[in-house]
Protein backbone atom coordinates (compact mmCIF):
# COMPACT_ATOMS: atom_id res chain seq x y z
CA UNK A 1 0.00 0.00 0.00
CA UNK A 2 0.87 3.54 -0.36
CA UNK A 3 3.14 2.93 -3.25
CA UNK A 4 5.02 5.60 -5.83
CA UNK A 5 3.25 4.62 -9.17
CA UNK A 6 5.19 7.48 -11.35
CA UNK A 7 7.72 4.98 -13.22
CA UNK A 8 4.73 2.67 -13.14
CA UNK A 9 2.52 4.81 -15.22
CA UNK A 10 5.63 6.24 -17.44
CA UNK A 11 7.86 3.19 -17.99
CA UNK A 12 11.17 3.51 -19.30
CA UNK A 13 11.62 -0.29 -20.40
CA UNK A 14 9.28 -2.30 -20.59
CA UNK A 15 9.14 -6.69 -21.56
CA UNK A 16 6.52 -8.77 -22.35
CA UNK A 17 6.68 -11.95 -21.43
CA UNK A 18 4.51 -13.99 -23.49
CA UNK A 19 4.90 -12.00 -26.42
CA UNK A 20 3.96 -14.06 -29.76
CA UNK A 21 4.03 -13.63 -33.06
CA UNK A 22 0.14 -15.26 -33.77
CA UNK A 23 -1.83 -11.92 -34.33
CA UNK A 24 -4.90 -14.03 -32.21
CA UNK A 25 -2.77 -14.07 -28.98
CA UNK A 26 -3.07 -12.08 -25.96
CA UNK A 27 0.37 -11.47 -25.63
CA UNK A 28 0.92 -10.35 -29.60
CA UNK A 29 -1.92 -7.59 -28.79
CA UNK A 30 0.10 -6.47 -25.54
CA UNK A 31 3.11 -6.59 -27.71
CA UNK A 32 1.71 -4.23 -30.39
CA UNK A 33 -0.26 -1.76 -27.81
CA UNK A 34 3.16 -0.84 -26.76
CA UNK A 35 4.72 -0.57 -29.86
CA UNK A 36 2.02 1.28 -31.67
CA UNK A 37 1.49 3.56 -29.09
CA UNK A 38 3.06 7.28 -29.32
CA UNK A 39 5.43 7.04 -26.25
CA UNK A 40 9.28 6.41 -26.24
CA UNK A 41 10.44 3.48 -24.07
CA UNK A 42 12.82 0.26 -24.69
CA UNK A 43 10.65 -2.55 -25.46
CA UNK A 44 11.49 -6.47 -25.03
CA UNK A 45 9.27 -9.34 -26.35
CA UNK A 46 10.01 -12.54 -24.37
CA UNK A 47 9.39 -15.97 -26.06
CA UNK A 48 11.79 -18.67 -25.41
CA UNK A 49 10.74 -20.36 -28.77
CA UNK A 50 11.40 -17.05 -30.89
CA UNK A 51 14.02 -15.20 -31.77
CA UNK A 52 12.75 -12.26 -33.85
CA UNK A 53 9.29 -11.18 -32.93
CA UNK A 54 7.28 -7.80 -34.63
CA UNK A 55 10.59 -6.92 -36.00
CA UNK A 56 12.31 -6.98 -32.75
CA UNK A 57 15.00 -9.08 -31.18
CA UNK A 58 13.13 -11.43 -28.60
CA UNK A 59 14.92 -12.75 -25.59
CA UNK A 60 14.45 -16.42 -23.80
CA UNK A 61 13.62 -14.44 -20.79
CA UNK A 62 13.72 -11.58 -18.53
CA UNK A 63 17.02 -12.29 -17.20
CA UNK A 64 18.52 -12.35 -20.79
CA UNK A 65 17.88 -8.65 -21.19
CA UNK A 66 20.12 -6.80 -20.87
CA UNK A 67 19.71 -3.83 -18.16
CA UNK A 68 16.99 -2.68 -15.68
CA UNK A 69 13.52 -2.91 -16.49
CA UNK A 70 10.65 -0.71 -14.94
CA UNK A 71 7.66 -3.13 -15.83
CA UNK A 72 7.13 -6.47 -17.26
CA UNK A 73 4.10 -7.61 -18.66
CA UNK A 74 2.78 -11.28 -18.18
CA UNK A 75 0.75 -12.98 -20.80
CA UNK A 76 1.36 -16.62 -20.24
CA UNK A 77 -0.87 -19.43 -18.78
CA UNK A 78 -1.60 -19.37 -15.31
CA UNK A 79 0.92 -21.97 -14.27
CA UNK A 80 3.88 -21.12 -15.88
CA UNK A 81 3.27 -17.53 -14.13
CA UNK A 82 5.21 -18.50 -10.79
CA UNK A 83 8.27 -18.79 -12.69
CA UNK A 84 7.99 -15.61 -14.48
CA UNK A 85 7.51 -13.74 -11.89
CA UNK A 86 10.69 -15.44 -9.79
CA UNK A 87 12.62 -14.10 -12.79
CA UNK A 88 11.25 -10.81 -12.50
CA UNK A 89 12.09 -10.92 -8.66
CA UNK A 90 16.30 -11.86 -9.20
CA UNK A 91 15.98 -8.96 -11.90
CA UNK A 92 14.65 -6.11 -9.40
CA UNK A 93 12.10 -5.61 -12.07
CA UNK A 94 9.61 -2.84 -10.51
CA UNK A 95 6.30 -3.63 -11.41
CA UNK A 96 4.45 -6.66 -13.30
CA UNK A 97 1.19 -6.54 -14.78
CA UNK A 98 -0.12 -10.02 -14.95
CA UNK A 99 -3.10 -10.16 -17.51
CA UNK A 100 -2.97 -14.20 -16.90
CA UNK A 101 -6.35 -15.54 -15.75
CA UNK A 102 -6.59 -18.55 -13.23
CA UNK A 103 -6.53 -17.46 -10.00
CA UNK A 104 -9.21 -17.02 -7.19
CA UNK A 105 -11.79 -15.96 -9.11
CA UNK A 106 -11.88 -19.67 -10.39
CA UNK A 107 -10.95 -20.97 -6.83
CA UNK A 108 -7.46 -21.12 -7.20
CA UNK A 109 -6.30 -19.50 -4.12
CA UNK A 110 -3.36 -21.47 -3.62
CA UNK A 111 -1.99 -20.46 -6.64
CA UNK A 112 -2.66 -16.65 -5.78
CA UNK A 113 -1.20 -16.90 -2.16
CA UNK A 114 2.05 -18.23 -3.79
CA UNK A 115 2.29 -15.14 -6.34
CA UNK A 116 1.95 -12.87 -2.92
CA UNK A 117 4.72 -15.15 -1.50
CA UNK A 118 7.26 -14.73 -4.45
CA UNK A 119 6.48 -11.08 -4.41
CA UNK A 120 7.25 -11.23 -0.60
CA UNK A 121 9.88 -8.77 0.65
CA UNK A 122 10.95 -7.56 -2.57
CA UNK A 123 10.98 -4.42 -4.55
CA UNK A 124 8.53 -5.88 -7.07
CA UNK A 125 4.83 -5.06 -7.17
CA UNK A 126 2.08 -6.82 -9.20
CA UNK A 127 -1.05 -5.08 -10.63
CA UNK A 128 -3.92 -8.19 -11.16
CA UNK A 129 -3.63 -11.04 -12.10
CA UNK A 130 -6.51 -11.25 -14.26
CA UNK A 131 -6.31 -7.60 -15.27
CA UNK A 132 -6.77 -5.93 -18.91
CA UNK A 133 -3.41 -3.67 -17.43
CA UNK A 134 -3.86 0.24 -18.20
CA UNK A 135 -3.77 2.96 -20.92
CA UNK A 136 -2.51 6.22 -19.81
CA UNK A 137 -4.19 8.59 -22.63
CA UNK A 138 -1.77 11.48 -20.59
CA UNK A 139 1.59 10.23 -21.52
CA UNK A 140 -0.04 7.44 -25.08
CA UNK A 141 1.34 4.43 -23.24
CA UNK A 142 -1.13 1.71 -24.17
CA UNK A 143 0.47 -0.98 -21.56
CA UNK A 144 -3.53 -3.36 -22.00
CA UNK A 145 -4.12 -6.27 -24.19
CA UNK A 146 -6.90 -4.61 -25.75
CA UNK A 147 -7.68 -2.06 -28.66
CA UNK A 148 -8.70 1.56 -28.50
CA UNK A 149 -7.63 4.46 -26.77
CA UNK A 150 -9.79 7.01 -24.80
CA UNK A 151 -9.85 10.79 -25.56
CA UNK A 152 -7.45 12.68 -23.48
CA UNK A 153 -9.09 13.88 -20.43
CA UNK A 154 -9.37 14.43 -16.94
CA UNK A 155 -11.07 11.62 -15.61
CA UNK A 156 -9.11 8.79 -14.04
CA UNK A 157 -10.84 5.69 -13.82
CA UNK A 158 -10.09 2.23 -12.23
CA UNK A 159 -12.18 -1.11 -12.91
CA UNK A 160 -12.01 -4.60 -11.35
CA UNK A 161 -13.50 -5.49 -14.98
CA UNK A 162 -11.01 -5.83 -17.53
CA UNK A 163 -13.78 -5.68 -20.50
CA UNK A 164 -16.39 -3.48 -18.75
CA UNK A 165 -12.91 -1.17 -18.26
CA UNK A 166 -12.63 -1.07 -21.72
CA UNK A 167 -16.36 -0.61 -22.18
CA UNK A 168 -16.15 2.25 -20.17
CA UNK A 169 -13.14 4.08 -22.65
CA UNK A 170 -15.97 3.52 -25.64
CA UNK A 171 -18.62 4.91 -23.51
CA UNK A 172 -16.63 7.91 -22.64
CA UNK A 173 -15.46 8.00 -25.86
CA UNK A 174 -19.13 8.01 -27.09
CA UNK A 175 -19.78 10.89 -24.15
CA UNK A 176 -17.32 12.95 -25.35
CA UNK A 177 -15.59 12.28 -21.56
CA UNK A 178 -12.27 12.29 -21.60
CA UNK A 179 -9.61 10.30 -19.98
CA UNK A 180 -6.73 10.37 -18.11
CA UNK A 181 -5.61 7.41 -17.45
CA UNK A 182 -7.45 4.29 -16.98
CA UNK A 183 -6.80 0.84 -15.10
CA UNK A 184 -7.80 -2.48 -14.72
CA UNK A 185 -7.05 -3.73 -11.67
CA UNK A 186 -8.24 -7.52 -11.57
CA UNK A 187 -7.92 -9.62 -8.76
CA UNK A 188 -5.63 -6.39 -6.78
CA UNK A 189 -3.71 -8.86 -4.62
CA UNK A 190 -0.94 -6.07 -4.70
CA UNK A 191 -1.61 -2.89 -6.08
CA UNK A 192 -4.84 -1.72 -4.75
CA UNK A 193 -8.03 0.85 -5.21
CA UNK A 194 -6.00 2.62 -2.60
CA UNK A 195 -2.72 2.75 -4.37
CA UNK A 196 -4.78 4.48 -7.61
CA UNK A 197 -6.82 6.54 -5.73
CA UNK A 198 -3.67 8.16 -3.95
CA UNK A 199 -1.48 8.40 -7.19
CA UNK A 200 -4.73 10.36 -9.12
CA UNK A 201 -5.04 12.54 -6.08
CA UNK A 202 -1.89 13.90 -6.92
CA UNK A 203 -1.64 13.54 -10.81
CA UNK A 204 -1.60 16.63 -12.37
CA UNK A 205 -3.78 14.91 -15.41
CA UNK A 206 -6.71 13.98 -13.62
CA UNK A 207 -9.31 15.91 -12.15
CA UNK A 208 -12.18 13.75 -11.71
CA UNK A 209 -11.97 10.04 -10.22
CA UNK A 210 -14.16 7.24 -10.99
CA UNK A 211 -13.99 3.54 -9.83
CA UNK A 212 -15.89 0.33 -10.52
CA UNK A 213 -15.31 -2.00 -8.29
CA UNK A 214 -16.40 -5.45 -6.87
CA UNK A 215 -15.14 -5.71 -3.77
CA UNK A 216 -12.77 -4.01 -1.30
CA UNK A 217 -10.02 -5.85 0.12
CA UNK A 218 -8.77 -3.44 2.70
CA UNK A 219 -11.90 -1.09 3.38
CA UNK A 220 -9.77 1.40 6.31
CA UNK A 221 -6.93 2.23 3.52
CA UNK A 222 -10.04 2.52 0.52
CA UNK A 223 -11.74 4.97 3.26
CA UNK A 224 -8.52 7.01 4.03
CA UNK A 225 -7.47 7.47 0.37
CA UNK A 226 -10.83 8.80 -0.47
CA UNK A 227 -11.29 10.83 2.59
CA UNK A 228 -7.37 12.49 2.07
CA UNK A 229 -8.39 13.36 -1.78
CA UNK A 230 -8.81 16.68 -2.93
CA UNK A 231 -10.80 15.47 -6.02
CA UNK A 232 -14.20 14.04 -5.92
CA UNK A 233 -14.42 10.16 -6.44
CA UNK A 234 -17.48 8.58 -8.19
CA UNK A 235 -17.96 4.90 -6.70
CA UNK A 236 -19.99 2.18 -8.83
CA UNK A 237 -20.45 -0.76 -6.56
CA UNK A 238 -21.56 -3.94 -7.94
CA UNK A 239 -23.24 -7.05 -6.28
CA UNK A 240 -25.58 -5.17 -4.34
CA UNK A 241 -28.21 -8.17 -3.65
CA UNK A 242 -27.35 -12.30 -3.23
CA UNK A 243 -27.23 -12.93 -6.67
CA UNK A 244 -24.89 -9.98 -7.56
CA UNK A 245 -22.68 -11.00 -4.84
CA UNK A 246 -22.59 -14.58 -6.22
CA UNK A 247 -21.24 -13.03 -9.35
CA UNK A 248 -18.75 -10.88 -8.18
CA UNK A 249 -17.26 -14.13 -6.14
CA UNK A 250 -16.82 -16.01 -9.61
CA UNK A 251 -15.58 -12.95 -11.73
CA UNK A 252 -13.11 -11.12 -9.69
CA UNK A 253 -12.51 -13.41 -6.50
CA UNK A 254 -14.28 -11.07 -4.60
CA UNK A 255 -16.54 -10.70 -1.41
CA UNK A 256 -19.58 -8.64 -1.96
CA UNK A 257 -20.24 -7.70 1.73
CA UNK A 258 -22.96 -6.21 2.83
CA UNK A 259 -24.15 -3.32 0.65
CA UNK A 260 -25.00 -0.99 2.83
CA UNK A 261 -21.85 -1.14 4.67
CA UNK A 262 -19.95 -0.14 0.92
CA UNK A 263 -22.69 2.89 0.98
CA UNK A 264 -21.87 4.22 4.21
CA UNK A 265 -17.87 3.93 4.07
CA UNK A 266 -18.26 5.66 0.33
CA UNK A 267 -20.35 8.57 1.89
CA UNK A 268 -18.41 8.58 4.89
CA UNK A 269 -15.31 9.15 3.17
CA UNK A 270 -16.85 11.68 1.57
CA UNK A 271 -16.76 9.72 -1.95
CA UNK A 272 -20.61 9.46 -4.20
CA UNK A 273 -21.93 6.16 -4.97
CA UNK A 274 -23.20 6.05 -8.62
CA UNK A 275 -25.94 3.94 -9.48
CA UNK A 276 -24.24 2.61 -12.50
CA UNK A 277 -21.45 3.48 -15.16
CA UNK A 278 -23.83 6.23 -17.52
CA UNK A 279 -24.23 8.09 -13.95
CA UNK A 280 -20.56 7.74 -13.52
CA UNK A 281 -20.05 9.82 -16.66
CA UNK A 282 -23.22 11.69 -16.00
CA UNK A 283 -21.63 13.47 -12.79
CA UNK A 284 -17.83 13.10 -14.10
CA UNK A 285 -18.83 15.25 -17.13
CA UNK A 286 -20.51 17.90 -14.56
CA UNK A 287 -17.85 17.71 -12.06
CA UNK A 288 -14.78 18.04 -14.55
CA UNK A 289 -15.83 21.06 -16.52
CA UNK A 290 -18.36 22.85 -13.66
CA UNK A 291 -17.80 24.99 -10.63
CA UNK A 292 -19.43 23.22 -7.77
CA UNK A 293 -22.64 24.69 -6.15
CA UNK A 294 -22.05 26.49 -2.79
CA UNK A 295 -25.79 25.57 -1.94
CA UNK A 296 -28.43 23.10 -2.36
CA UNK A 297 -30.52 25.52 -4.30
CA UNK A 298 -31.51 25.12 -7.91
CA UNK A 299 -32.87 27.28 -10.56
CA UNK A 300 -34.96 25.49 -13.55
CA UNK A 301 -35.55 27.08 -16.36
CA UNK A 302 -37.91 25.16 -19.28
CA UNK A 303 -40.19 25.49 -22.43
CA UNK A 304 -42.11 22.83 -21.17
CA UNK A 305 -44.23 22.99 -17.72
CA UNK A 306 -43.95 19.17 -17.74
CA UNK A 307 -40.55 19.09 -18.05
CA UNK A 308 -39.76 21.52 -15.45
CA UNK A 309 -42.13 19.83 -13.13
CA UNK A 310 -40.34 16.21 -13.37
CA UNK A 311 -36.85 18.19 -13.34
CA UNK A 312 -38.21 19.67 -9.55
CA UNK A 313 -39.47 16.13 -8.26
CA UNK A 314 -36.00 15.11 -9.64
CA UNK A 315 -33.93 17.30 -7.33
CA UNK A 316 -36.42 17.48 -4.41
CA UNK A 317 -35.80 13.25 -4.47
CA UNK A 318 -31.85 14.12 -4.36
CA UNK A 319 -32.04 16.16 -1.38
CA UNK A 320 -32.03 19.65 -3.66
CA UNK A 321 -34.12 22.57 -2.98
CA UNK A 322 -36.26 24.12 -5.75
CA UNK A 323 -37.12 27.88 -4.05
CA UNK A 324 -39.66 30.45 -5.24
CA UNK A 325 -38.12 33.14 -7.16
CA UNK A 326 -36.63 35.98 -5.23
CA UNK A 327 -38.86 39.73 -5.29
CA UNK A 328 -35.55 40.86 -7.48
CA UNK A 329 -35.43 38.13 -10.03
CA UNK A 330 -39.94 37.65 -10.07
CA UNK A 331 -39.52 41.08 -11.44
CA UNK A 332 -36.86 40.55 -13.86
CA UNK A 333 -38.55 37.40 -15.22
CA UNK A 334 -42.45 39.44 -15.92
CA UNK A 335 -39.80 41.48 -18.21
CA UNK A 336 -38.66 38.29 -20.26
CA UNK A 337 -41.63 36.65 -20.31
CA UNK A 338 -44.93 37.01 -22.10
CA UNK A 339 -47.41 39.08 -20.18
CA UNK A 340 -49.93 35.85 -19.91
CA UNK A 341 -47.18 34.05 -17.59
CA UNK A 342 -46.73 34.25 -13.99
CA UNK A 343 -43.12 33.63 -13.38
CA UNK A 344 -42.00 30.83 -11.03
CA UNK A 345 -39.56 28.46 -10.18
CA UNK A 346 -39.42 25.96 -12.62
CA UNK A 347 -39.44 28.77 -14.76
CA UNK A 348 -42.02 28.36 -17.68
CA UNK A 349 -40.61 29.83 -21.20
CA UNK A 350 -43.52 28.43 -23.11
CA UNK A 351 -43.05 26.35 -25.64
CA UNK A 352 -42.46 29.04 -28.46
CA UNK A 353 -39.16 30.14 -26.42
CA UNK A 354 -36.52 31.32 -28.35
CA UNK A 355 -32.66 32.10 -27.56
CA UNK A 356 -33.53 35.65 -25.80
CA UNK A 357 -36.07 34.43 -23.30
CA UNK A 358 -33.06 31.40 -22.30
CA UNK A 359 -29.89 33.89 -22.59
CA UNK A 360 -31.76 36.47 -19.96
CA UNK A 361 -34.11 33.89 -17.68
CA UNK A 362 -30.80 32.15 -17.30
CA UNK A 363 -28.73 35.11 -16.62
CA UNK A 364 -31.65 36.46 -14.06
CA UNK A 365 -31.23 33.25 -11.94
CA UNK A 366 -27.16 33.13 -12.22
CA UNK A 367 -27.17 36.62 -10.56
CA UNK A 368 -29.83 35.88 -7.91
CA UNK A 369 -27.94 34.88 -4.84
CA UNK A 370 -30.69 32.90 -3.60
CA UNK A 371 -29.92 30.03 -6.64
CA UNK A 372 -26.72 27.79 -6.32
CA UNK A 373 -27.01 26.07 -9.33
CA UNK A 374 -29.54 26.16 -12.95
CA UNK A 375 -30.48 23.33 -15.28
CA UNK A 376 -31.75 24.94 -18.83
CA UNK A 377 -33.98 22.66 -19.84
CA UNK A 378 -35.77 22.13 -23.42
CA UNK A 379 -38.41 19.78 -25.28
CA UNK A 380 -38.63 19.36 -28.82
CA UNK A 381 -41.78 20.35 -29.13
CA UNK A 382 -42.58 20.59 -32.22
CA UNK A 383 -42.72 24.79 -32.57
CA UNK A 384 -40.20 25.90 -31.28
CA UNK A 385 -36.30 25.14 -33.00
CA UNK A 386 -33.98 23.43 -30.77
CA UNK A 387 -31.28 24.99 -33.15
CA UNK A 388 -32.13 28.38 -30.34
CA UNK A 389 -31.86 26.32 -27.31
CA UNK A 390 -28.56 24.82 -27.81
CA UNK A 391 -27.47 28.09 -29.27
CA UNK A 392 -28.20 29.72 -26.38
CA UNK A 393 -26.57 27.07 -23.44
CA UNK A 394 -23.33 26.95 -25.91
CA UNK A 395 -22.88 30.66 -25.45
CA UNK A 396 -23.35 30.47 -21.53
CA UNK A 397 -20.89 27.50 -21.78
CA UNK A 398 -18.87 27.32 -24.08
CA UNK A 399 -17.49 30.93 -25.34
CA UNK A 400 -19.12 33.39 -22.37
CA UNK A 401 -18.18 30.65 -19.85
CA UNK A 402 -20.98 31.93 -17.38
CA UNK A 403 -20.64 29.48 -14.89
CA UNK A 404 -17.27 30.63 -13.69
CA UNK A 405 -18.03 34.09 -13.91
CA UNK A 406 -21.07 33.14 -11.43
CA UNK A 407 -18.95 30.84 -10.13
CA UNK A 408 -22.65 28.29 -9.96
CA UNK A 409 -23.09 25.39 -12.24
CA UNK A 410 -24.80 24.94 -15.30
CA UNK A 411 -26.67 21.58 -16.47
CA UNK A 412 -28.61 21.11 -19.58
CA UNK A 413 -31.51 18.83 -20.22
CA UNK A 414 -32.88 17.94 -23.12
CA UNK A 415 -35.83 15.69 -24.43
CA UNK A 416 -36.33 15.13 -28.22
CA UNK A 417 -35.44 12.65 -30.79
CA UNK A 418 -32.93 12.76 -33.78
CA UNK A 419 -32.66 16.34 -35.35
CA UNK A 420 -32.20 17.31 -31.70
CA UNK A 421 -29.72 14.62 -30.82
CA UNK A 422 -26.73 16.04 -33.74
CA UNK A 423 -27.13 19.22 -31.86
CA UNK A 424 -27.04 18.05 -28.25
CA UNK A 425 -23.89 16.11 -29.45
CA UNK A 426 -22.25 18.96 -31.08
CA UNK A 427 -22.37 20.13 -27.18
CA UNK A 428 -20.82 17.93 -25.75
CA UNK A 429 -17.90 17.98 -28.14
CA UNK A 430 -17.40 21.31 -26.46
CA UNK A 431 -17.79 20.15 -22.63
CA UNK A 432 -21.34 21.16 -22.26
CA UNK A 433 -23.32 18.94 -19.66
CA UNK A 434 -26.35 17.77 -21.01
CA UNK A 435 -28.66 14.66 -20.27
CA UNK A 436 -31.66 13.35 -21.57
CA UNK A 437 -33.76 12.65 -19.01
CA UNK A 438 -34.58 14.76 -15.70
CA UNK A 439 -33.52 12.44 -13.32
CA UNK A 440 -29.78 12.15 -14.87
CA UNK A 441 -29.62 15.84 -14.89
CA UNK A 442 -30.83 15.72 -11.42
CA UNK A 443 -28.44 13.41 -10.27
CA UNK A 444 -25.52 15.62 -12.19
CA UNK A 445 -26.81 18.63 -10.02
CA UNK A 446 -26.63 16.50 -6.92
CA UNK A 447 -23.08 15.34 -7.74
CA UNK A 448 -22.15 19.15 -7.62
CA UNK A 449 -23.66 20.11 -4.65
CA UNK A 450 -22.02 17.02 -2.91
CA UNK A 451 -18.54 17.92 -4.01
CA UNK A 452 -19.68 21.83 -2.90
CA UNK A 453 -20.32 20.57 0.60
CA UNK A 454 -17.21 18.53 0.57
CA UNK A 455 -14.83 21.26 -0.26
CA UNK A 456 -16.00 23.34 2.39
CA UNK A 457 -15.52 20.34 4.96
CA UNK A 458 -11.93 20.06 3.69
CA UNK A 459 -11.06 23.54 3.46
CA UNK A 460 -9.39 24.76 6.67
CA UNK A 461 -10.26 28.55 6.47
CA UNK A 462 -7.08 30.87 6.10
CA UNK A 463 -6.03 31.99 9.55
CA UNK A 464 -6.57 36.11 10.12
CA UNK A 465 -3.01 37.68 9.30
CA UNK A 466 -2.33 39.29 12.99
N1 LIG B 1 8.11 -17.24 -21.25
C1 LIG B 1 7.66 -16.53 -22.30
N2 LIG B 1 6.79 -17.01 -23.20
C2 LIG B 1 6.34 -18.27 -23.01
C3 LIG B 1 6.76 -19.06 -21.95
C4 LIG B 1 7.70 -18.52 -21.05
N3 LIG B 1 8.16 -19.19 -19.99
N4 LIG B 1 6.15 -20.26 -22.05
C5 LIG B 1 5.36 -20.20 -23.15
N5 LIG B 1 5.48 -18.99 -23.73
C6 LIG B 1 4.83 -18.49 -24.94
C7 LIG B 1 4.05 -19.50 -25.71
O1 LIG B 1 4.90 -20.32 -26.50
C8 LIG B 1 3.14 -18.62 -26.54
O2 LIG B 1 3.82 -18.08 -27.63
P1 LIG B 1 3.59 -18.66 -29.16
O3 LIG B 1 2.23 -18.15 -29.58
O4 LIG B 1 4.71 -18.08 -29.93
O5 LIG B 1 3.63 -20.13 -29.04
C9 LIG B 1 2.85 -17.47 -25.60
O6 LIG B 1 3.83 -17.54 -24.55
C10 LIG B 1 1.48 -17.57 -24.93
O7 LIG B 1 1.31 -18.83 -24.40
P2 LIG B 1 0.07 -19.76 -24.79
O8 LIG B 1 0.27 -21.10 -24.15
O9 LIG B 1 -0.14 -19.76 -26.26
O10 LIG B 1 -1.10 -19.03 -24.06
P3 LIG B 1 -2.28 -18.16 -24.66
O11 LIG B 1 -1.76 -16.99 -25.36
O12 LIG B 1 -3.24 -19.00 -25.38
O13 LIG B 1 -2.98 -17.72 -23.29
C11 LIG B 1 -3.23 -16.14 -21.55
C12 LIG B 1 -2.27 -17.01 -22.31
C13 LIG B 1 -2.51 -15.41 -20.45
C14 LIG B 1 -3.82 -15.09 -22.51
C15 LIG B 1 -4.40 -17.01 -20.98
O14 LIG B 1 -3.86 -18.01 -20.17
C16 LIG B 1 -5.35 -16.22 -20.12
O15 LIG B 1 -5.19 -16.09 -18.92
N6 LIG B 1 -6.40 -15.69 -20.76
C17 LIG B 1 -7.35 -14.80 -20.09
C18 LIG B 1 -6.77 -13.43 -19.95
C19 LIG B 1 -7.76 -12.45 -19.39
O16 LIG B 1 -8.90 -12.44 -19.81
N7 LIG B 1 -7.31 -11.66 -18.39
C20 LIG B 1 -8.17 -10.72 -17.73
C21 LIG B 1 -8.42 -9.55 -18.56
S1 LIG B 1 -9.55 -8.47 -17.91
Amino acid sequence: MGHDLTTFFQPRSIAVVGASENPTKIGHASLKNILISDYHCTLYPVNPHEDEILGMRCYKSVLAIPGSLDLVIISVPAPIVPAVLKDCVKKKVAWVIIISSGFSEIGNHKEEEELKEIIAGSTTRILGPNTMGYKNASTGIDASFAFGMPRKGNLGLISQSGALGMGMIYLANNEYVGLSKIVGVGNKIDIDDDDLITYMANDPETAVIGLYIEGIRHGREFMRSIKACNKPVLVVKAGRGKAGARATASHTGSLAGSDEIYSAAITQSGGIRCRDLVELFDMARALAGQPPAQGNRIGIITNGGGLGILLTDACEANGLVVPPLSKVTFEKMQKILPSLIRPNNPVDLVADAGFYRYWSSSLALLQDPNIDGIIVASVHAGYARPREYTGAIQKMIAQQKLHHEYKKPILGCWVGGREFEDLVQDLKAVGVPIYPSSWRAARAMYAMVKEGERLKRTTKPRKKPR
